[in-house]
């Protein structure tokens, strides 16, 4: 639930006079110690979120439902996981729509499944690689806290670099080590016209992506791009961008599926 009074199971951040955020998923019987004071989850249930609460030390704190980009980021992590700044990019830049089959490698901490999983929406599929198991099961408990559980996911406990088992997919986004190494299954998995997004952090492993995607004379439209995304602070006279940011994480690279160049072709982009 999205909406409505709040339920066993859902996350809710619990937010001091200090901004300080406290991320609870709330459980029957469960009691929450915050910075002392004690808070029954049973007083919490079935209330409405965006009201002041109290603990057992009479200190309040403001709560409502996380968001998803509120949740990834205080979720447990195994792995390193995607910005919510990045999240956002990924959606419009691999064009990820209702009804879409997404594939996504590697799962992770399962922030970026999330994502996916939310876009395609129920008509939708999201398969999702990983190599390491208990990354793989980590995932699987941090996504079945924020969504519950899915349908809509194929977990695999797959080495993309090996094959892709899937086929006829609309879109492909990768965030593993070594994206070019998946070029050449990403070829026969992908439909045509289908998109192929890939996510590093450093310049050799975007430059090496970009030149096999071209090579194989599979993908058209390859583009490189990076979000900058800077805070304000606004308050009284004090506007001004925000003294921290995050700064660099990673590259992004969108590619089109298209019927494979042969020859002189490859060298257009
Ligand atoms: C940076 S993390 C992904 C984080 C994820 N996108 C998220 O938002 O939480 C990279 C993951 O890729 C996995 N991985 C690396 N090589 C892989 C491969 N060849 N096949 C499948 N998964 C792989 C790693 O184990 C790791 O969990």
């Amino acid at each position: 639930m999205r909406s409505g009074p709040l339920q066993e199971g859902e996350p809710v951040l619990l937010i001091d006079r200090k901004d300080r955020r406290y991320l609870l998923v709330l459980r029957a019987g469960a009691v929450a110690d915050l910075r002392g004071g004690k808070l029954l989850h049973d007083d919490l249930i079935s209330t409405s979120e965006g009201r002041p609460v109290r603990t057992t030390r009479g200190e309040t704190f403001l709560m409502v439902r996380a968001t998803l980009a509120e949740f990834v980021l205080e979720m447990p992590r195994g792995a390193q996981i995607i910005y919510p700044k990045d999240l956002s990019a990924i959606l419009l830049g691999a064009d990820i729509y209702p009804g879409a089959a997404v594939l996504e490698a590697g799962t992770g901490s399962g922030a970026l499944t999330m994502t996916l999983l939310r876009a395609v929406g129920p008509q939708g599929r999201v398969f999702s690689y990983e190599v390491r198991e208990a990354f793989g099961r980590l995932a699987a408990q941090n996504i079945s806290r924020y969504l519950g559980s899915s349908d809509q996911l194929v977990m695999r406990a797959q080495d993309i670099y090996e094959s892709i088992p899937d086929h006829d997919l609309d879109r492909i986004v990768l965030d593993v080590p070594e994206p070019w190494r998946v070029v050449p299954h990403a070829v026969q998995a992908l439909r045509l016209g289908g998109i192929l997004l890939s996510y590093v952090p450093t310049v050799p492993q975007a430059v090496r992506t970009v030149e096999l995607l071209r090579q194989s004379g599979a993908f058209a439209m390859i583009e490189t791009f990076e979000t900058l995304v800077r805070p304000w602070n606004i308050e009284g006279a004090s506007v001004r961008p925000a003294h921290r940011m995050v700064a660099h994480t990673a590259f992004i690279t969108t590619a089109r599926r298209v019927e494979q160049r042969t020859g002189e072709q490859r060298t257009v982009n």
